[in-house]
């Protein structure tokens, strides 16, 4: 072989080295690359595999995770135990994570605006416990007027079923003066006893209801009278609205059979009469004493004609107390109660009326006597719609 064929093969072979090393630097370069990729996609694979399960551990919606992610507040929700309060707050967007702590402590209500009332009360400082407290206790039109409102301390008054938002510096006020229990500061307050009499005066909305309250604070509409009044069939001057007429009759001839006879000796009155009537004891005895046995015009149970006063009618005279405490046990049967019972005053604010009888109806009467209370503390209790 010439000089010149080795040579070139020498070259060749050096080129052909050359060439397998290239192209073994661009196969190791390659893979290198596919290795990288590789271990990507694996990282972002096992990054998605360990979120969904992350996800999938905590019992809460997707809606509620988004928030959750959004506030950065998923890892505080996920270490602890599910909360329905925490996931309807997230749903519904109100969460603010100041007050993560709290919504733990709030029982989750199936309630109409639990989220905005939950929101609203922790914005005006309520604590969770208070705010438990206003969710299992409170009525709805009690919760919405504590809404309007700034922060007040309730206190035991809360759990009173018959207590009233607006009322609370007044019980407080009355409790420290009277020293009364938290029910009797709330319903005695809701009366109006803490006022002086004929003060804060409302007009009743339902005058011809048989349950209607009148008393030193409520009055009735201006220009009501009653237009279904009959005569007593003992006494045509005598009126009362037909169904207490008929069941006034009844009670006589009930008390009759048990040897109680008793004759009315008022019944219906006129606003003109109970005025004038009014004004003649004020005339003759001063206000201060009218006040405590005689109704301002607008205020009388008689102007109702669902009122009646009875006396004896073989004495002439008061009822006898055994006539009394027939009446007592008996009255109710036929609809009527005694107003103004025996140690009453001073919550009626007027003396002790034996005589007189008022008519609600048999089951609302014989409800109240089984109660055994006056009807203001009655009508508070159970009719007033809070
Ligand atoms: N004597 C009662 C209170 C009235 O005048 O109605
Ligand atoms: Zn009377």
């Amino acid at each position: 072989m010439s000089k010149e064929k080795i040579f070139i093969v020498k070259k060749k072979k050096i080129s052909a080295k050359i060439m397998v090393g290239e192209i073994m630097k661009k196969r190791k370069k390659k893979n290198y690359q596919k290795i990288v990729i590789v271990l990507l996609l694996l990282l972002v694979v096992s990054g998605c595999i360990k979120n969904e399960l992350k996800e999938k551990d905590i019992p809460y919606s997707k809606d509620a995770i988004e928030v959750m992610k959004e506030k950065n507040i998923y890892d505080q929700i996920a270490e602890k135990e599910y909360s329905k309060t925490v996931e309807k707050m997230l749903e519904e967007k109100k969460i603010d994570p100041k007050y993560l702590e709290s919504y733990y402590q709030i029982d989750y209500q199936e309630k109409e605006n639990f989220t905005t009332y939950t929101e609203k009360l922790l914005e005006k400082n309520y604590s969770a416990e208070e705010i438990n407290n206003i969710f299992n206790y409170l009525s709805d039109k009690n919760l919405e007027k504590l809404m309007e409102m700034d922060y007040v301390a309730l206190e035991d008054y809360v759990k009173v079923s018959n207590m009233e938002v607006d009322k609370v510096d007044r019980y407080k006020k009355y409790q420290e003066e009277k020293n009364t229990d938290t029910q009797t500061t709330v319903t005695y307050v809701n009366i109006g006893l803490d006022l002086e009499y004929y003060s804060n005066i409302q007009e009743i909305s339902d005058p011809t209801s048989y349950s209607v309250l009148l008393n030193k604070y409520n009055a009735l509409p201006d220009d009501y009278a009653p237009d279904d009044l009959v005569s007593l069939s003992i006494n045509p001057n005598m009126q009362l609205r037909k169904e207490a007429a008929e069941h006034y009759e009844q009670l006589e001839d009930a008390a009759l059979l048990d040897n109680v006879h008793i004759i009315p000796f008022s019944a219906y009155r006129s606003k003109t009469y109970q005025t004038r009537l009014y004004n003649n004891y004020v005339a003759s005895d001063g206000k201060k004493n009218a006040d405590t046995y005689s109704a301002r015009p607008r205020h009388s149970e008689h102007e109702l004609g669902l009122a009646i006063d009875v006396r004896s009618s073989v004495l002439l005279d008061n009822l006898t107390d055994s006539d009394y405490e027939w009446m007592q046990n008996n009255s109710y049967k036929y609809g009527f109660i005694i107003r103004y019972a025996k140690g009453t005053t001073p919550i009626t604010g007027y003396i002790e009326e034996p005589w007189h009888l008022r008519y609600l109806g048999v089951e609302l009467a014989t409800d109240v006597h089984t109660k055994n209370m006056t009807y203001d503390e009655y009508y508070d209790l159970y009719l007033k719609k809070n």
